[in-house]
């Protein structure tokens, strides 16, 4: 199974990726985590963090050589899920083109939907664990005292605001182009995590 998850900043793609993978045991593989990595080690170049941390994209050959690299690894052999990535028609382009070579396709793309005023409450009031990436909610899945937390350096209200606006006009043609290719399924992802899983899964097998 290859999966894309699609969806505004805070939709939940991480937090539904992380079961989905778990339960399929097929690796998520998230451009953002993989970028902020890099940013931790000093691999990432001083223009890309900035744009980062204002909440632009970076360039698309940049996410696009990450993906290549990474879904060569032999864990991804069997399936993988791709959270955050494609984000613009170049890259869904790219990716298309990079399966092809395999021999490979997608099997479904979900787009994850959730009202604007939702996502800033969402993103804002996010915390991540560092030592287990495990993301909680302040307000809708409090972390254990003994979680070593971190607040995500673009979760700040103004740099949230301007992702939402990227991520709406950079992905506008996106949603379009996997419609057209008979890929996408659209999911409410407002409600219980649980619930929005069901969804999710639900999607997916409609799609098989
Ligand atoms: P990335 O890391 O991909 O961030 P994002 O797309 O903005 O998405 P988020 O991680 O903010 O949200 P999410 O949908 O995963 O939500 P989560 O599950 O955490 O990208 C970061 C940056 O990297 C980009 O701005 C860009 O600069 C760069 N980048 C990455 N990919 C790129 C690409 N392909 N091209 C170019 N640049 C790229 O949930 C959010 C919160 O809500 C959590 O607290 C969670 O606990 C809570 N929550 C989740 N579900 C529910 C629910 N059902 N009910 C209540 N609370 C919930």
């Amino acid at each position: 199974m290859r999966l894309v998850f699609v969806g505004p900043p805070g939709a939940g793609k991480g937090t539904q990726a992380k079961v989905i993978t778990e339960k399929w045991k097929i690796p998520q593989i998230s451009t953002g985590d993989m970028l902020r990595e890099a940013k931790k080690n000093g691999k990432l170049a001083p223009e890309l963090v900035e744009k980062m941390g204002k909440g632009g994209l970076v360039p698309d050959e940049v996410v696009i050589d990450l993906i290549k690299q990474r879904t060569e690894l032999p864990d991804a052999a069997n399936g993988f899920l791709l959270d955050g990535f494609p984000r613009t028609v170049p890259q869904a382009e790219a990716l298309n083109d990079l399966l092809a070579s395999r021999g490979q396709k997608l099997n479904v793309v979900v787009a994850l939907d959730v009202a604007k005023e939702l996502l800033m409450e969402r993103a804002c009031l996010r915390r991540t664990d560092k030592r287990t990436g495990q993301i909680y909610h302040l307000k809708y899945n409090p972390p254990p005292p003994e979680a070593d937390l971190e607040h995500r350096a673009d979760d700040q209200e103004e740099t949230v605001r301007n992702r939402v606006d990227v991520y709406e006009k950079m992905t506008a043609d996106l949603l379009p182009f996997y419609e057209k290719a008979g890929l996408l399924r659209r999911v409410d992802g407002v409600g219980d995590v649980k619930e929005v899983t069901a969804r999710v899964l639900s999607a997916i097998e409609q799609s098989k």
